[in-house]
This record gives C-alpha cells, structure tokens and sequence, in this order.
C-alpha cells in the first residue's frame, strides 16, 4: 500500500474517467483530475465533493508536456506527493485507412501516446525517489488486433502497450507497480447504450468491475504484482475463428 493517498485521473471529466475518480476518492484518495474541458472536471469534483471526497480540477492536454508538468506541480502542492497515475484519458477514431489524415494520425499518436508518456514522466522520478507508486494504463481491445478502420487508434494504443511494459522493467523492481489494463470491447455507459440500440446491456463491459479492478491492482501486495489484465463481458471471449467444418 502506498503511503500518500493521492491519485491523478486523466480523462476524468465523463466517462471511464469520472467512474474511476469517484471510485479512488471513495478508497479515501484525493483526487488531480486532467482532461481539457474545466465545466466536465467541475462536474466531477462536485461529485467527489458532495460524497465527502477531495479533488482538484487541472484542465490539461495531455498531449502538451508543459500542461502535464504544470498540473502535476499544482496536485502535488494542493493534495500531496502522486501516489497512483491513472493514464485513462484518450482519443477515438474510426475513419478508412485511405482517408485518415496526417492531422488524424498524429492527433490519436499525441493524445493515446505521448500522453501517457508525458504524465508517466512528470511522476514516476518522484514516486522512484519515494519508492512506491501505481501507475495504471487503460487500454482498449484495439492492443490484441485492431479492427477495420481503427488503424490509427490501433497504432497509438499499440505504442501505449508498449511504453507500460517499458515502464514495468524500467521501475517495477524499483518499486513501482505498472499495469496494462485491456478493456475489450465496448464500455456500459448512456453513449454506448444510445449508439448501440440492439445491443444485449450484459455484453457491455461493466464500469464498476473496471474500477473495481484498479483499487484491486493499487492494494496488491509488492510480492505478487500483476502487469497484465485483460477484461472482457463473457461474449468477448467467444472463438474468433470459426471451428473447421467436419468433413
Ligand atoms: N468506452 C469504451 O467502450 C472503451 C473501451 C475500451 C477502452 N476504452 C478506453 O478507455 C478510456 C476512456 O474512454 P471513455 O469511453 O471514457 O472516453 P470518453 O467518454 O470520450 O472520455 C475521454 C476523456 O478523456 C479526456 N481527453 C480526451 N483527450 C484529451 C487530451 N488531449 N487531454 C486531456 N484529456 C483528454 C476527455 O476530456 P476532454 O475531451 O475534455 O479533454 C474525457 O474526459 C480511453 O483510453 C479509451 O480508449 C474505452
């Protein structure tokens, strides 16, 4: 268990985000919550507020080192030293391979890869300097083989992928608790209900069980650190190749 029980939450203004801010300050965390829009980062304190809780809005792109910087300078002075980093926050496309721009392939690269990386970087020496510390990555099925038309989202969760195992070896025997947790497939929520209509509501992943699995993950015991988790609703784990025909 780490000493101060501080949190920083990235994408916490709705989503993902806001269920796992909500869920560290019920474990008794103070919450840094970072996302870009400040009306959506107010909801979410007032909420952790209204529930007995602490939180600070600091509205940052994590896709800006300086931003990230600055945002763990002020958590770490108003709630204490970051004892869990939470990287959560992303950026979704699905768009053909032959008209992803760029502009969209280094939007998704900024935001799902060198995010993480900047807010990873801004609090890991300090933890190192403490030893001890969480630092959790969401990630998305896309990391097991991205699916038409998410080449880009695909790419930069990959590198994210990448970047939590780079961390795991580079800090886990220094004490520091890095997790890759994969969230395959579609999250309940009012958005995916509403965008998927037809949808069985027990295939959706659950958001509870997501957070319910980070808390799990911050309180294991340095002798038995998990890196890897991969949540899936039961349909996920159906056979993506179809058995051969009996001849
Ligand atoms: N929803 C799913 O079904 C699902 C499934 C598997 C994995 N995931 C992963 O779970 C995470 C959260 O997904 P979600 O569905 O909760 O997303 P969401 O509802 O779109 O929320 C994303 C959050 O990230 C913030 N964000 C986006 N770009 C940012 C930036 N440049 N800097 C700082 N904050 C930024 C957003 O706020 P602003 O726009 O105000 O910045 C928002 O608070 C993502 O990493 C996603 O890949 C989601």
């Amino acid at each position: 268990m780490p000493d101060a029980k501080v949190a920083l939450v990235t994408g916490a203004g709705r989503g993902i985000g806001r269920e796992i801010a909500m869920s560290l300050a019920r474990e008794g965390y103070a919450c840094g919550l970072i996302a870009r829009t400040k009306s959506q980062l107010d909801e979410t304190a007032d909420l952790i507020r209204k529930a007995g809780g602490k939180a600070l809005v600091t509205p940052t792109d994590v896709s800006r080192r300086e931003q990230v910087v600055a945002a763990v300078e002020a958590v770490e002075r108003d709630l204490g030293p970051i004892s869990v980093l939470i990287n959560n926050a992303g950026a979704y496309l699905k768009k053909p391979l032959t008209e992803i721009t760029e502009e969209d392939f280094d939007f998704q690269l900024k935001v799902n890869t060198y995010g993480p990386f900047f807010c990873t970087q801004a609090v890991v020496a300090r933890m190192v300097e403490r030893g001890a510390g969480t630092i959790i990555f969401v990630l998305g099925s896309e990391t097991r083989g991205g699916p038409a038309q998410y080449s880009a989202y695909t790419a930069s969760k990959v590198a994210q992928r990448a970047i939590a195992e780079s961390v795991a070896y580079e800090f886990m025997h220094r004490g520091i608790h890095a997790a890759a947790l994969d969230v395959d497939g579609a999250v309940d929520s009012p958005r995916v209900r509403e965008a998927m209509p037809d949808t069985d509501p027990s295939h959706f992943v659950s958001p509870e069980r997501i957070c319910a699995e980070i808390v799990h993950l911050i309180n294991q015991p340095k002798s038995s650190w998990t890196f890897s988790v991969d949540l899936r609703s039961f349909v996920q784990w159906r056979p993506r190749v179809a058995a051969k025909k009996k001849s």
